[in-house]
């Protein structure tokens, strides 16, 4: 009789990855506490209207984004308004912007120094190519490549991070031109239970590491996800050495893994 022995790779888990990662939340309660950010420039969008100033996002969600740009066949065709900022750039943006349109405005649309996502270079605001493009509003219509852009996020890891329906959970008001990385397959699983952020990293709190984990099936990939509390300093996991495992940080309490395991032949952009 043969057995297929499994063996395990041991993953130690800091304070500093816990702060780190595709879905950590960053809002009002959590701020942004990591320090280096790997930034690339968004370089196939149109993004040459502050003085060619471009834009950066982080090295990790170039790939994807482009892949997306791609698919629709919008090269050139949007306005990348803003992706990293630092708190520097945060600041004077929210101090700016509460002398030019007053702070009932300014606490709709513009996050505080710390409390944004734009500091973890994991999200972008986009805009249809105007004449004169709003910087802190771009406009981002419910038609043709903007439709395009939000129908196929999802498959490519990114979410709309600002809904209506949510304005009492993330206080932000509804932003249609900010998207956010969150990485595969949670964008399409926020989606599909109508969450945001918040909710989706309070929902998978549900799934921890000794019990039930969330498991789904997609382009013939097996998924497992689940939540590990952070109870001490450093945390050490278990990890089968036959899958591929992704880690991020919550940048609350603890740490989201998950495992993707191949049935079968696939093209899955991993
Ligand atoms: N516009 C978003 C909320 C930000 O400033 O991060
Ligand atoms: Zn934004």
């Amino acid at each position: 009789m043969s057995m297929l022995i499994e063996e395990y790779i041991t993953l130690k888990l800091t304070e500093e990855d816990l702060h780190s990662g595709d879905l950590i939340l960053v809002n009002q309660d959590n701020e942004f506490k990591q320090m280096g950010v790997n930034l690339l420039p968004v370089d196939s969008l149109y993004f040459e209207i502050y003085g060619g100033q471009p834009i950066y996002i982080s090295q990790e969600i170039n790939k994807p984004l482009l892949k997306l740009i791609d698919a629709i066949n919008a090269k050139k065709k949007f306005v990348a308004v803003s992706g990293y900022r630092s708190e520097e750039e945060q600041k004077e943006i929210y101090n700016n912007s509460i002398l030019e349109n007053g702070i009932e405005f300014t606490q709709k649309y513009i996050a505080r120094p710390r409390e944004s996502e734009h500091q973890t270079g994991l999200a972008i605001d986009l805009g249809e190519v105007v004449e004169n493009v709003d910087f802190i509003c771009p406009s981002f219509p419910h038609d043709g490549i903007c439709k395009n852009f939000k129908d196929l996020a999802e498959e490519y890891g990114f979410i709309m991070r600002y809904k209506k329906d949510k304005e009492s959970i993330t206080k932000i008001s509804e932003e249609k031109w900010h998207f956010r990385y969150v990485g595969i397959p949670h964008a399409k699983l926020i989606n599909k239970y109508n969450y945001c952020l918040e909710e989706y990293i309070d929902f998978l709190r549900k799934f921890e590491y000794n019990t039930n984990h969330l498991k789904i099936e997609e382009d013939n990939l097996r998924i497992e996800i689940f939540y590990i509390e952070m109870k001490d300093k450093i945390i050490e996991i278990n990890l089968s050495k036959n899958k591929k495992y992704h880690v991020s940080g919550n940048n609350i309490d603890g740490f989201i893994i998950t495992l993707f395991e191949d049935m079968g032949m696939n093209s899955y952009a991993l």
